[in-house]
This record gives structure tokens, C-alpha cells and sequence, in this order.
């Protein structure tokens, strides 16, 4: 059987090969409009669980399921050619065991199309991402910062500010290379530290909030966009600020509505053009 697709994707081999020969470039997207936007530019674009706080409204990412996930996920596919799409696992469908993790991330890649799971963890999560690599899915793992775990670590804190955390992060980041992931986001932690990292292994980095010595960068698109409100992250930088345009053509749509303006006979059927 033949199948033609004009689709050309990064795969995940084309990304890690990256490592040492440029930046990788990647972003969130949770819904088609915005993937669209941001495909042509990007390595990977990361359907992040960060849509419970930035899509959702939610206070933190452990609410959100994997059928959520999955429809995010499926929408930014269909909507672009070129990136690599990244599927994060949400909370509490790996952490019980890798079989779990591993009836999770194949019910999200084989519903969605995505090419790759991410999970947040430590060492401890190794076994698990060796058991999902081994059954055909390439895993991201992601250290330090993981906003999953935002009850044990008390917060939104940045991470391995002593030597004794930082330790253990280079050691969960060492655990999960070892075990196969094929990269290692490092969200909020120590600048040496994630430059560290980036040196001791063989796979690349992403940071967010890490290093601008890291293999690639992450960001929240909306954070770039100003699309998530007054304040942004420190680690983010905004690009463009799409809120208040929107704003602004809401606010003229309203008026023209208002005053007649809109809609004009050009706008409707079944009228009868003059001459
Ligand atoms: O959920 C997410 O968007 C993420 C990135 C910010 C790394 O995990």
C-alpha cells in the first residue's frame, strides 16, 4: 500500500541531530489558528498542559485530561506540515506505573497524531520513559521546574538554587538520557546548572527559564503574543501584543454594529447587484 502526503514534519531523529549544529526553535500551540500561524517557523511545537492555565483558566495544569489533551493535540496536527508535534502527558496518567504511561501516550499519539509524548519528573520517572521508548514513543522528558508537581515543590519556584538540588537535577536530567529520551526540557532552573546539563548530555536541552546555553527554547505562545494578560513570566519575552489589537477590532465591530455600519448589503445574499 502506497500512501502520498505532501506533509514533510521534523521528526524526532531531525531534532536530536540538532544538537551542536544550531538552536532548536519551539513553541506551544493548543488550538489550529495559532499552530497554523507558528508551523513554518518552528522544530516542534509542544501541545503543553499549560492550556489548563492559559486556554482554561484553571489554577494549575493537574486538571486536565488525557481525552482534553488529546482533542487539543489532534487540532494542532490537522492544522500544520512542517513541526514536529509534541503531546505533553497529563497528570496522573503515568505516574502510577509504565504500563499506565504507556496505554496514555498511545491512546494520545495514536488519536491525535502526535509524534512524541513529553512527562514531567524525576529519576524515578526513568523507568517509565525507558519502557515507552522501547515500545515505539519517543519521550521528552522535562526536570526541575514541573508545574505537575506544584503541591511537593510549594509553588511556582525556580529550582536547583543550591547544590544539593542541583545535583539532583542534573541527575534526574543524567536518569532520563540514559533511559532514552530523545531531549529534556529544563524549566526555571539555575542558569549554570542548565548549562551544565546541556554540556553532560549527548541529547539536547530546551530551556524555558533555564539558559540561553541550553540546544533549543520553549515558550508559551501567548506569553510571546500578549495574549495572557498584564504580566508575563520573566523568563518570557513578548513579540507582539495580538490582546490589544483584538481589543481594538472588537471594539470597532462593536461601534459599526452600533451605529449601521455594519453589516452592509455586501454582506448578505439573495441581493440583486445595481446594473
Ligand atoms: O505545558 C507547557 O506548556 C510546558 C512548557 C512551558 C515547557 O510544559
Amino acid at each position: 500500500m502506497s500512501i502520498h502526503t505532501d506533509i514533510r514534519r521534523t521528526t524526532i531523529p531531525q531534532l536530536v541531530a540538532l544538537k551542536g549544529q544550531r538552536k532548536i526553535a519551539a513553541l506551544t500551540a493548543y488550538i489550529a489558528p495559532i499552530a497554523r500561524a507558528i508551523d513554518p517557523h518552528l522544530d516542534f511545537i509542544l501541545v503543553g498542559d499549560s492550556t489548563a492555565m492559559v486556554g482554561y483558566g484553571l489554577p494549575d495544569t493537574l486538571t486536565i485530561s488525557v481525552e482534553q489533551m488529546t482533542a487539543h493535540t489532534a487540532a494542532v496536527v490537522r492544522a500544520t506540515q512542517r513541526s514536529a508535534v509534541v503531546v505533553d502527558m497529563p497528570f496522573g496518567s503515568y505516574q502510577e506505573s509504565p504500563e499506565q504511561a504507556f496505554r496514555n501516550a498511545a491512546h494520545m499519539m495514536a488519536h491525535s497524531g502526535a509524534a512524541a509524548v513529553k512527562l514531567e519528573g524525576g529519576a524515578a520517572l526513568a523507568p517509565t520513559v525507558a519502557f515507552l521508548v522501547a515500545r515505539g514513543v519517543p519521550v521528552l522528558a522535562h526536570v526541575g521546574l514541573m508545574p505537575q508537581y506544584v503541591n511537593t515543590m510549594g509553588g511556582f519556584k525556580a529550582q536547583g538554587m543550591n547544590d544539593e538540588a542541583a545535583a539532583r537535577i542534573l541527575a534526574d536530567a543524567q536518569a532520563h538520557a540514559e533511559a532514552g529520551a530523545f531531549g529534556v526540557v529544563l524549566e526555571g532552573i539555575a542558569e549554570p546548572l542548565a548549562r551544565r546539563i546541556t554540556e553532560a548530555l549527548a541529547i539536547p536541552t530546551i530551556g524555558i527559564g533555564a539558559s540561553p546555553g541550553c540546544d533549543g527554547q520553549v515558550l508559551v505562545t501567548e506569553d510571546i503574543l500578549g495574549l495572557s494578560g498584564a504580566t508575563i513570566p520573566r523568563f518570557a519575552k513578548r513579540y507582539a501584543d495580538i490582546g490589544a489589537q483584538i481589543g481594538e477590532a472588537a471594539a470597532q465591530y462593536a461601534e459599526e454594529v452600533r451605529t449601521q455600519a455594519f453589516p452592509g448589503l455586501e454582506h448578505c445574499f439573495g441581493v440583486k447587484k445595481a446594473g
